[in-house]
């Protein structure tokens, strides 16, 4: 069996054909504008359409008997539709800030107890929730006209299928959805001023929620009975990818923000409202995340706008081994604000510590140990909530440099595999069709068959020493900083 995985993500989409026994048959990628200025970051959907539908038809022209598909999608995002089912406006995006007030509202006035009660995570700038409060004070005429809500994925799939339906992943980032009990919160609808049917139905992320219509099959190449199962989150989608989904076991991405994701078979909520989120997982389980929103977006800012190169690889071997652990200078990566353990959208990056003989290459270093050193904040929040693992399987772009792999296993004293794919949530997705699909009964076989370890970096005893000397200074620098960066943010 064929089965297509496409990941709505916020560069572009990726596109894949996948046989039941993992071997990618092809990969297509198409991409759409990002609108971004000052807080704010849209995208329209009718772009991720237009894209996907196009990618979809290269890659049934090369790989015609697509037998289901599936989705991951860039979570969070509020899409909204009208009665004749236009887009109202474009979608606000999961990166975009403008909704502290909402967010301070949610969390302090309906307050976070209620908010932990009901859907099991606190407010943050990038969930959905606040941007539909956001749309209703500040647009109300198109507010007004909302008939139907609904997550980037869901879109597609909607397009697709007709379907109006999303997942209990996806929807775990609403603040919409009562994580525990994997149905729509009625106390938060009130709030956010919504009825249920203006949500779509709920599905599990591997289920089939019905086939290519007419018009879709004819715009894609697709056939009318290839099976669209729902798909998910990202995170959740690219944790399938990588075979994260037994307890246990915690995945890490370097991707343009950094994750660490941990699989649990328990419910669980974060009380000390660190921004652990604690969502349903792909598997039908849940998961705990962190989230450090500048991961791989350090890497690119310093290599490509700040230095203006564009060769990672020569940066990164001009950084001596001897000296891993043994750099005097800090990097804190809030580039755009921090979500995990601080929560803080005003938070800004910066380096600490140079002296006249500091050297480039140490400052590239300092910013690979500064993002290693923000998933150990992640790690040790998660570690907090009674989640233990002994491994970490890693993905995402800046999972190429076995340089930051090392950093990464050193500075959390984990081993970090890495794994036979590295398509992460397309091929996730990809998975999770042949699930909804029937050519494997659980995520987990499907997982157990297709994903294997490849190489694994183990902590090295000395580093690991240093660094835990460095951590607590590191971790320090953002509380001495935080009052100022709020007043660098105020103007
Ligand atoms: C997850 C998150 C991002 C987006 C974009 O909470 O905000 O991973 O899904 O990829």
């Amino acid at each position: 069996m064929i089965t297509a995985g496409v990941d709505v993500g916020t560069s572009g989409t990726k596109i894949l054909a996948m046989d039941e026994h993992g071997k990618v048959l092809k990969i297509v990628m198409r991409d759409y504008p990002l609108y971004q200025s000052g807080v704010e970051s849209e995208q329209h959907p009718d772009d991720w359409w237009e894209q996907t539908a196009d990618g979809l038809r290269e890659l049934t022209a090369a790989v015609p008997n697509i037998a289901a598909v599936s989705f991951s999608g860039q979570m969070h995002g509020l899409v909204v539709l009208d009665a004749e089912d236009k887009v109202i406006r474009r979608a606000i995006l999961w990166n975009d800030q403008r909704t502290t007030a909402q967010c301070d509202y949610l969390n302090n006035v309906v307050g976070r107890e209620k908010l932990l009660e009901n859907v099991a995570n606190i407010a943050l700038t990038g969930f959905t929730l606040p941007k539909i409060l956001w749309m209703k004070e500040h647009e109300p005429e198109l507010f007004a006209r909302i008939k139907k809500v609904m997550l980037p994925k869901d879109y597609i799939a909607y397009k697709l299928s007709g379907q109006f339906a999303t997942d209990e992943s996806d929807a775990s980032g609403t603040l919409l959805l009562d994580v525990q009990k994997r149905e729509w919160s009625q106390t938060m609808l009130e709030i956010a001023g919504l009825k249920q049917e203006q949500l779509p139905k709920l599905y599990k992320s591997s289920a089939a929620v019905g086939k290519v219509t007419a018009a879709a099959a004819k715009l894609t190449g697709l056939s009318e009975d290839t099976i669209v199962v729902i798909g998910g989150g990202d995170q959740a989608v690219g944790a399938v990818g990588t075979g994260t989904v037994s307890a246990g076991m915690c995945s890490l991405s370097l991707g343009t923000s950094g994750v660490v994701f941990a699989a649990t078979d328990k419910f669980a909520v974060d009380r000390a409202a660190s921004a652990v989120h604690s969502f349903c997982h792909a598997n039908g389980a849940y998961h705990m995340m962190g989230v450090t929103l500048g991961a791989a977006a350090s890497t690119k800012w310093w290599i490509e706008d700040v230095l203006n190169v564009t060769d990672y690889n020569s940066e990164q071997t001009a950084i001596k081994p001897e000296n891993l652990g043994n750099n005097s200078v800090y990097y804190l990566p809030y580039l755009s604000g921090e979500r995990t353990p601080i929560n803080d959208p005003f938070a800004r990056g910066a380096f600490v510590g140079m002296a006249t003989y500091t050297s480039r290459a140490d400052m590239t270093l300092a910013i690979l140990e500064g993002v290693a050193y923000s998933l150990r904040d992640n790690l040790e929040a998660i570690k907090k909530l009674g989640v233990s693992f002994s491994s970490a399987r890693i993905i995402g772009g800046g999972a190429k440099s076995a340089l930051w792999c090392q950093i990464t296993a050193n500075v959390l004293n984990l081993r970090v595999d890495k794994i036979n794919s590295a398509e992460g949530p397309a091929f996730g997705a990809a998975i999770l069709a042949a699930v909804g699909a029937g050519a494997y009964p659980t995520v987990e076989e499907a997982c157990s068959k297709l994903i294997a370890v490849t190489q694994s970096y183990k902590p090295d005893s000395a580093a690991v020493q240093r660094y835990e000397k460095r951590y607590p200074i590191y971790n320090k620098l953002y509380k001495d900083l935080a009052e100022s960066f709020g007043k660098i943010s105020a103007g």
